[in-house]
């Protein structure tokens, strides 16, 4: 028997792009409140999935569920911070507006006063401890201080799941560390379920649950112990992949992560 709900469930799940497999026969459960590092090479179909999760891409096989219903486009119980995001801007935006503009383009904003509004956004801010920062022009905002106010704008509708596309590329050790202690805390303290695409395991692993690796089309899913080894990502990658512990870091050697 299911003790436990799942919050994201796929089910054989094979995704073509320009007559290209992506992924195939993908399986996999998160559970609710589950912490979840997404890793894999460059180009492996980490954000094809999450475009799939997010009722962007339809599956050409295969069953999908989030929070027990198909994908839906713009679903405001799923926060998403997309990849590739800086803003190196003049306008004379403020982080706030920013934060703000996650309230738009679903039904939750629509009717909300602009006190209720500011104070929302002023809640959520601070939520990522970042509230100093509402009124800054955006374009003045550090790598790290934009990451907190992405992830604000992705809280703001207080959703249950969080997808979030390499949050800590170009982050310095000790602001990924921050980041990764901001989003640990919105997982255990308000139950969200987080899955984080990256491209280095080191800084996750003592917080994650659990981990999914997508590589060669294929995806497995486990505890960073079970899955960051030589003997299941060489399987994963049909090659020899050794994983070396040293200095307290992890590295897989003989493929790209
Ligand atoms: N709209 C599209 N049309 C055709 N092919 C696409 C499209 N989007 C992505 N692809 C291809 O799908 C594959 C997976 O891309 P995806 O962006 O999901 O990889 P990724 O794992 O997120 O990589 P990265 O770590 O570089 O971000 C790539 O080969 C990419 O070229
Ligand atoms: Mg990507």
């Amino acid at each position: 028997m299911l003790n436990y709900k799942p919050a994201i469930s796929a089910e054989n799940v094979s995704v073509r792009q320009d007559g290209r497999t992506i992924l195939e026969d993908v399986s996999f459960e998160v559970k609710e409140g589950e912490f979840i590092a997404v890793l894999g090479p460059n180009g492996a179909g980490k954000t094809t999935l999450f475009k799939v999760l997010l009722g962007l891409l339809a599956p050409e096989s295969g069953k999908v569920r989030v929070l027990g219903g198909s994908p839906r486009r713009g679903a405001r119980d799923v926060g998403y911070t997309p990849q590739h995001r800086r803003l190196e801007t003049d306008l004379a935006l403020r982080a706030r507006d920013i934060v703000g503009f996650g309230l738009d383009g679903n039904k939750w904003g629509i009717g909300f006063g602009s006190r209720k509004r500011d104070a929302k956004i002023d809640k959520v801010l601070d939520e990522v401890n970042a509230c100093g920062l509402a009124d800054a022009p955006v374009g003045r905002l550090s790598g790290g201080e934009q990451q907190q106010m992405f992830i604000a704008q992705a809280l703001i509708t207080d959703p249950r799941i969080l997808l979030l596309d390499e949050p800590l590329s170009n982050l310095d050790i000790s602001h990924t560390q921050e980041i990764v202690a901001l989003l640990s805390g919105i997982c255990r303290n308000r139950g969200v379920t987080i899955m984080l695409i990256s491209h280095d395991i080191n800084p996750l692993f003592h917080t994650i649950d659990r981990v999914l690796y997508i590589a060669n089309r294929h995806a497995v899913m486990g505890s960073p112990e079970e899955v960051v080894t030589g003997e299941t990502l060489s399987a994963l990658y049909g090659s020899k992949v050794e994983v070396v512990r040293a200095a307290g870091r992890i590295f897989v050697a003989g493929a790209e992560i």
